[in-house]
């Protein structure tokens, strides 16, 4: 499907301003005041009734997205079945649990500590929003920027509410997880000196993102991959964990898994358990549609409250600003962050730059909504669907003929596909669901208040703050996989897991009967979305 002629026609007034807007330079960034105020009115985090607080368990009084308050205010899937919990079919040190790039990390890195490792996955290792980040991965690896600089940069992109500690470990083992990722055989694009190439992102004060091409992780995915299972740590796959088991201490000690394809629950006992299950982008939080994988459905934030773990910033959800818009076939998935790196501009319907580009992610979005609701400068695509230019041609313009297919040949491929030409055409966006910048607190080891349960990747929470800087989720997958690795390798050789149960899933219904919630008939964890309605 390729653009209609009426959208050929407003293409022209793209063109008509294109060189003006790359003579003029950068558009004016927004005061904290004038960003505040955007957010306020425009960002969907905003709107109250699309949230509501929770009535028992840690998080009590904390508001949260009606789609995930569901999963939490719901029973247990296991409720009823009948486990023989000393009937134990693996017997590890620790236990990851999720195939993507955190647990990838994590299973490494506790190997290292000699531990025997298990990891389980809900579908293949390998399917998780690592593979369908695309634009890069920060870390201050040149002359004019130092971690110092790059925590500045993360908590003003997280609007200040980041948990300090955690931001710093973030960035000061940033430049040490990019060597290791370099090491061990990710091919991050270089200058033909042996320098990496970097550029900016959206609210980045210096050049750090560095990236394969615009399939970064996919990249880095293959390669943590590799090594899992080159170093022969043991992966069961279509493997899905639907309860923690607790000791008879309270500590975390295993888990109930669910064999996808055969139906039937097994127990694992595991003297540390890593969460690494990624985000819920597949909850559709207020209806938007997604980047995310087919499995992201925020098991670990049910089964870690079940068990007594806190969720941090929950309330925020990060809104990627270019989000495709069209053609229908590709509404919502993602175009990188990096196509505003290399300086393409949003602009409006009469051709006008109407935000700085590289605003951080909530105020683009923000800004996006506005540009269509309020000012009603939007371009209305043939399905009805309203969105904004992304003026990809400005690319070539600014560095020179070839960089778009260069630099973007994902981003080409998926919009050639049907008939459009991002070298020569700008591409139409609107905000889609990219990533939870909240999940389950954790320490700088990664460890939540339940001891010897860890949470890394997206599913981890206090990390970001309240927005999410592009480039550091495939950096907190790797810091904060490798740091709960180590700690939960090295950590259990002291441990001797006691009698288990599943005793605080029995709780948890209980408190949640006192507090009288009607949880109309829910069960979760949820494993895979539902997209179709069962006729009866
Ligand atoms: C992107 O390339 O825009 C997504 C990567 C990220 O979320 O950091």
């Amino acid at each position: 499907m390729s653009y209609t002629p009426q959208l050929r026609e407003l293409i022209k007034k793209v063109e008509a301003t294109r060189a003006d807007r790359v003579k003029k330079g950068n558009f004016r960034r927004m005061t904290m005041d004038e960003r505040d105020e955007v957010l306020s009115k425009f960002h969907p985090d905003f709107i109250e009734a699309s949230m509501r607080k929770l009535t028992f368990g840690v998080n009590r009084g904390d508001k949260i997205p009606h789609e995930l308050a569901d999963l939490i205010e719901a029973r247990s899937l296991i409720e009823g079945l009948k486990f023989d919990l000393e009937k134990i079919a693996y017997d590890v040190d620790v236990l990851v649990v999720g195939g993507g790039g955190a647990g990838a990390s994590a299973a490494l890195l506790a190997q290292e500590q000699g531990a025997d490792v298990l990891m389980v996955t809900k579908l293949r290792f390998g399917d998780a929003n690592t593979v369908m980040a695309q634009g890069g991965i920060q870390a201050a690896d040149k002359e004019n920027d130092s971690p110092a600089i790059h925590y500045l940069d993360v908590m003003g992109g997280g609007r200040f509410e980041n948990v300090p500690e955690l931001a710093r470990a973030l960035t000061n083992d940033a430049p040490i997880a990019l060597k290791w990722l370099e090491d061990l055989g990710v091919m991050f694009d270089k200058f033909p000196d042996g320098t990496m190439k970097s550029i900016h992102g959206g609210g980045t004060s210096r050049k750090r993102m560095h990236s394969a091409r615009d399939y970064s992780g996919a990249e880095i995915m293959r390669t943590l991959r590799d090594e899992v299972r080159n170093r022969g740590i043991r992966v069961i796959e279509f493997c899905a964990v639907v309860e923690l088991l607790l000791d008879s201490d309270g500590k975390a000690g295993g888990a109930v898994l669910y064999n996808m394809e055969t139906g039937e629950y097994e127990v694992a006992r595991a003297k540390t358990v890593i969460l690494a299950t990624g985000g819920s982008g597949r909850l559709h939080y207020q209806g938007f549609p997604t980047t995310n994988h087919y499995g992201a459905t925020g098991d670990a934030l049910v089964i870690g409250y079940r068990a007594g773990a806190k969720m941090a910033f929950m309330h925020t959800i990060q809104y990627h600003p270019t989000g495709a818009a069209y053609p229908p076939q590709i509404l919502g998935l993602l175009i990188t962050e990096k196509v505003r790196g290399l300086g393409a501009e949003p602009v409006n319907i009469d051709g006008e730059q109407f935000v700085y580009h590289l605003e951080t992610r909530d105020v683009a979005s923000a800004a996006i909504i506005r540009e269509i609701k309020e000012r009603g400068k939007g371009i209305t695509t043939p399905t009805g669907m309203v969105g904004v230019w992304l003026d990809s041609p400005m690319i070539d313009i600014i560095h020179g003929p070839g960089t778009v297919e260069k630099e973007l040949p994902a981003m080409v491929r998926q919009f050639a596909r049907f008939n459009v030409d991002i070298v020569r055409e700008p591409m139409l966006i609107y905000p889609c669901l990219h990533y939870q910048n909240g999940g389950l607190l954790i320490d700088e080891n990664g460890m939540t208040a339940v001891e010897n349960l860890y949470v890394a990747g997206e599913a981890a929470g206090g990390i970001h703050g309240g927005n999410r800087l592009m480039g550091n989720s495939l950096l907190d997958i790797v810091v904060f996989g490798r740091r709960a690795g180590r700690h939960a390798g090295a950590r259990a050789k002291d441990i001797k897991v006691k009698k288990l149960s599943l005793n605080h899933v029995d709780a948890y219904h209980k408190e949640m009967e006192a507090a009288g919630v009607d949880t109309g008939g829910r069960v979760s964890p949820m494993l895979l979305p539902r997209y179709t309605h069962r006729v009866e």
